[in-house]
């Protein structure tokens, strides 16, 4: 039987006038809305105890499993609110193929896919005034599931713990739809090959935090990695996919093996072709961007995802070197084109022709 979340309801929510001011200027991932989803599973009964619960502190044992051996996967997805007062999310059912996925490469058991819709919905419908309806704001949803098992033995844990947890938010960029600037790592990469760079687990983001110093030490906002055998072909950036739009109209990324699986690079591989784009996902070599860019074959190259959407690259910095796309987030841009396409139909401005948009409440 689907696990289901019946809403035990907050006694002590934010009040409204807190959540206006909060909501007048949330940022990325600093607040939370007044509940959370949860469910637990164990090895004898499966999953069971979906509720959705009062937003607070979780009590955590010190030898759970996912402190020491980082078992664990999350997924980051948003549920926008449309004109008629109506909130939807993007391809919800694409996210919870990913969580199991991602379940299956971190040995944790698989959320079946009812219930992770399940606990989308019963959260959003809880927490719905926490839905913003300014600009390009948005409810980010936090799905996430850990090793909650107290032991300290390197296996697969009998407790696991499910939870899903909401935050309003603006831009994922401080400074809103500007060019960002990409370190290339050169030390670091982020994914080899068997590795798990393909899964969404916490254990790849905390390996990127170095070569995340490494770019704001060099006045960049985001790292881009290169393939871990060869140190040649571009994966992807810390948190987000890359792509390339070439002056032959073409749009490039790199294949998929052992970069995350983006929603967002997916449906673009869609709507670029409806823009007259040829699309190629291919080994993309990093002399390709650097040398494409300063000739003029690589027109622009943007970054996705689903906190950035389409995030135009401005410049990439590499140990001896940069690179600058000098039209970058132009207004009549492929990025630009792309971007309005993309986020006109999360706002149901535009038409839906292949039924990404969910309704939640
Ligand atoms: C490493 C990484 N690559 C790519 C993406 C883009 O995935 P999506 O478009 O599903 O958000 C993300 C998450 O946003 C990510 O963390």
């Amino acid at each position: 039987m689907t696990v289901q979340f019946p809403l035990q309801p907050n006694p002590a929510p934010v009040s409204p006038e807190r959540r206006a001011e909060i909501m007048a200027d949330p940022g990325f991932g600093r607040y939370f809305t007044d509940h959370m989803a949860r469910a637990v599973w164990t090895s004898d009964d499966g999953w069971r105890d979906g509720e959705v619960v009062p937003f607070g502190p979780i009590p955590m044992h010190p030898a759970a499993a996912v402190l020491h051996y980082a078992q664990e996967i999350f997924e980051g997805m948003k549920a926008y609110r449309h004109a008629d007062g109506s909130i939807w999310s993007f391809r919800p059912e694409a996210n919870g193929e990913r969580f199991a996925r991602s379940a299956r490469r971190l040995a944790l058991p698989e959320l079946p896919l009812p219930a992770f819709t399940a606990s989308v919905e019963a959260l959003v419908r809880a927490d719905r005034q926490w839905v913003p309806d300014e600009g390009e704001q948005s409810l980010y949803l936090r799905p996430f599931m850990f090793a909650s098992e107290p032991f300290l033995g390197v296996r697969p844990a009998k407790e696991v713990t499910y939870m899903l947890i909401a935050s309003p938010v603006g831009s994922y960029f401080s400074a809103g739809v500007k060019p960002v600037s990409i370190w290339l790592s050169s030390a670091y990469t982020r994914a080899a090959r068997g590795g798990t760079g393909e899964a969404k687990c916490g254990g790849n983001y905390a390996a990127s935090l170095a070569p995340m110093i490494e770019a704001t030490e060099h006045g960049c906002e985001q790292v881009c990695f290169l393939d871990a055998t060869h140190g040649r072909y571009v994966e992807e950036l810390g948190g987000m996919n890359v792509y390339f739009v070439t002056a032959d109209g073409r749009i490039v990324t790199p294949e998929l093996g052992t970069i995350l699986e983006g929603i967002t690079r997916a449906s673009i591989l869609i709507l670029a072709k409806e823009l007259g784009l040829e699309v190629e996902e291919r080994p993309v070599e990093i002399r390709e961007w650097q040398e494409g860019v300063a000739s003029g074959a690589i027109t622009e190259v943007f970054a996705c995802g689903t906190g950035a959407v389409v995030t135009p690259v401005g410049k990439l910095v590499w140990d001896g070197g940069e690179v600058t796309s000098p039209h970058a987030g132009a207004d009549d841009s492929v990025t630009m084109r792309l971007r309005r396409h993309l986020v006109d139909i999360q706002y149901g401005r535009a038409a839906d022709p292949y039924g990404w948009m969910t309704r939640l409440a």
